[in-house]
C-alpha cells in the first residue's frame, strides 16, 4: 500500500484530478487532505471521496509536533496542490525528496514568493510570453526552486488573458500531475 497527503488550500481541481485518476488503484491511498482554508472547495472534494480533512492553522504548521501527525501515516509522497503556505524547513528535512508541488508557470521563470493563481498568468501575459506551462518539482526550503521532476508547454497567443492562459496551464496539470505522483510511487 503506498499513501499520499494531499494539502490544498483552493478549489481542488488538481486534487479531484489526482483521486480520479487513481480511483481504480486501491493500492494507492489518499488517507488525508490538509488545508489551511476552512472555505476551500477541496473540503467538498474530501467530502465526496471520503477522505478525511485536517484543518490547519499558522501555529499548528510551523510547530514540529505537527510531523508526529504527518508521520503517523507513514506517507511515501505529500502532494502540494495549490497550496499556499510554505513548507517549513522541519517538513523538508523529515521527507527528503517525498514532497512535491506544481507551479502554473515554466521555473525558474514566475516563479517564488507571492507568484501563485492568478498572479502568475497575469505576468505570464504582460510579459507577452509565447509559451508558459506548468513545472513539478520536489519541495525545498525555498518557494519554487526544488529539483524539477517535469515541465511542459503549451503555446500561447498574443490574444490570450490571464484567464485563458489559467485554463491552457491547468489543463496541463489535470493531465500530467496523476502520471509524475505515479511513475514516483512505483519507484517508492
Ligand atoms: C493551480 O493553478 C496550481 O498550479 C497552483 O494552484 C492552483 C490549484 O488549483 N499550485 P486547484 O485548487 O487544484 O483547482
Amino acid at each position: 500500500m503506498k499513501k499520499v497527503l494531499l494539502f490544498a488550500s483552493g478549489g481542488g481541481s488538481n486534487v479531484k484530478a489526482i483521486l480520479r485518476y487513481f480511483q481504480d488503484r486501491p493500492e494507492i491511498s489518499f488517507p488525508l487532505i490538509i488545508t489551511n482554508n476552512r472555505h476551500a472547495g477541496v473540503i467538498g472534494i474530501a467530502q465526496d471521496n471520503k477522505i478525511d480533512v485536517m484543518l490547519v492553522d499558522k501555529d499548528l504548521f510551523n510547530e514540529e509536533v505537527f510531523i508526529d501527525t504527518l508521520e503517523y501515516f507513514k506517507p511515501d509522497l505529500l502532494v502540494l496542490a495549490g497550496f499556499l503556505w510554505k513548507i517549513p524547513g522541519y517538513m523538508v528535512k523529515a521527507f527528503p525528496n517525498k514532497i512535491i508541488n506544481i507551479h502554473p508557470a515554466l521555473l525558474p521563470k514566475f516563479g517564488g514568493k507571492g507568484m501563485y493563481g492568478h498572479h502568475v498568468h497575469e505576468a505570464v501575459v504582460v510579459r507577452g510570453e509565447s509559451v508558459s506551462g506548468i513545472t513539478i518539482h520536489f519541495v525545498n526550503e525555498h518557494y519554487d526552486e526544488g529539483t524539477v521532476l517535469l515541465q511542459k508547454e503549451v503555446a500561447l497567443e498574443s490574444t490570450d488573458t490571464p484567464e485563458i492562459v489559467a485554463a491552457k496551464v491547468l489543463s496541463l496539470e489535470h493531465t500530467w500531475y496523476a502520471r509524475v505522483i505515479d511513475s514516483l510511487l512505483q519507484q517508492a
